[in-house]
């Protein structure tokens, strides 16, 4: 039982969800780094073990995409995603639970080691992976999946999942996230955090990190790294998604309160993302190995990795010292 549907019991007969994943996910202090940088309190929320399958932060959101889908009576997804997506990835990894066959259709981004891991995965997933050579090809690959094509006529009309799991539905993953968080200050296993450190691609983690907070009464305010550019990490599409999600949670007899609901000034730091999404820079590298080196914590440099170097460099600027910072740990599981 999640805590979203115990805070708002009429939500249980009006939302598709299926559990997926392993919740809660462990809170722990990084004592190690936080003495090399001099604050007490570092601390990081570890959503790479959200699932056995795959894990990262897209868990939540298809806990409650994948069944609505299902609902309406489809039997295959079709994502869209860069080759690299982690996103595309938990897909090809839970939609099997629910009998949904799973078609990528993934287009170019920088060709790291960790994206060429990832593109194998989906394989063994048993995901139909069309490749894109640029996305210009996007549009008619979209034609084929939906009006059908000879190597597919037969396949049934795919219902297509939103880009990132990013939509107010999937949001609700991350309001559960941020009230389970509630949940273990509320039991003493963290102090509440002054900041929060995630890393911002499509916006569903931060937006739903930022009205699962103010429902449940914590003040931590959200930094969002950005790690696609400034044309899409723009504040107002995040709080837009913010008050979409609180309407979607009013409309379906949550008590929750549209108007005036305190959402806060959306902040977001855009100086971690070097030449574009998918690039590395020497912080990120640096940050990475400095992660795993005192902490364990195996990071990616596209998400994580510039989030933990924003984090790094910009801390002192955001905290005073001894109040506590989280850092969202938003990585999937290393398959090494
Ligand atoms: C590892 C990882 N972290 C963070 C994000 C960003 O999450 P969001 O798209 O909800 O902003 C993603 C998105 O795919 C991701 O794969």
């Amino acid at each position: 039982m999640r805590y979203l549907f115990r805070l708002y019991p009429a939500l249980r007969d009006r939302v598709s969800w299926t559990p997926l994943g392993h919740f809660p996910t462990p809170v722990r202090r990084l004592a190690v780094l936080g003495q090399r940088l001099g604050w007490e309190q570092l601390w990081v929320k570890e959503e790479d073990q959200t699932g056995e399958r795959c894990g990262g932060n897209k868990v939540r959101p298809l806990e409650f995409l994948l069944p609505a889908v299902h609902q309406r009576g489809y039997r295959r997804v079709l994502v869209i995603a860069p080759w690299g997506s982690h996103y595309a990835l938990a897909v090809a990894a839970y939609a099997p639970i629910l009998g949904l066959e799973v078609t990528a259709l993934l287009g170019p981004c920088p060709l790291t080691p960790h994206v060429q891991r990832n593109l194998l995965q989906l394989q063994v997933f048993g995901a139909r992976v069309v490749h894109l050579p640029t996305w210009a090809f996007l549009p008619a690959a979209l034609l084929r999946e939906f009006l059908g094509s000879p190597a597919n006529l037969s396949a049934s009309l795919p219902a297509l999942l939103p880009p990132g799991g990013t939509s107010p539905l999937g949001c609700l993953g991350y309001v559960e996230a941020a009230l389970e968080l509630a949940a273990q200050v509320a039991a003493g296993e963290l102090p509440e955090p002054e900041v929060i450190v995630v890393a911002l691609g499509t916006g569903g983690t931060m937006a739903g990190l930022e009205v699962g907070c103010r429902l449940a009464g914590l003040k931590a305010r959200i930094l969002g790294v950005d790690v696609v550019g400034r044309w899409f990490a723009r504040p107002e599409r995040i709080s837009n998604l913010c008050r979409r999600t609180v309407h979607l949670l009013h409309s379906l007899g949550a008590e929750v309160a549209e108007e005036g609901f305190p959402v806060r000034e959306v902040w977001i730091e855009h100086g971690f993302l070097g030449t574009g999404y998918g690039h590395s820079t020497p912080e990120v590298e640096a940050a990475l190995k400095l992660a795993a080196e005192t902490e364990g914590l195996y990071l990616e440099p596209t998400y994580t990795g510039k989030a933990l170097a924003a984090l790094l460099h910009g801390g002192v600027r955001f905290t005073r010292q001894r109040r506590a910072v989280l850092f969202w740990n938003t990585a999937h599981r290393n398959f090494g």
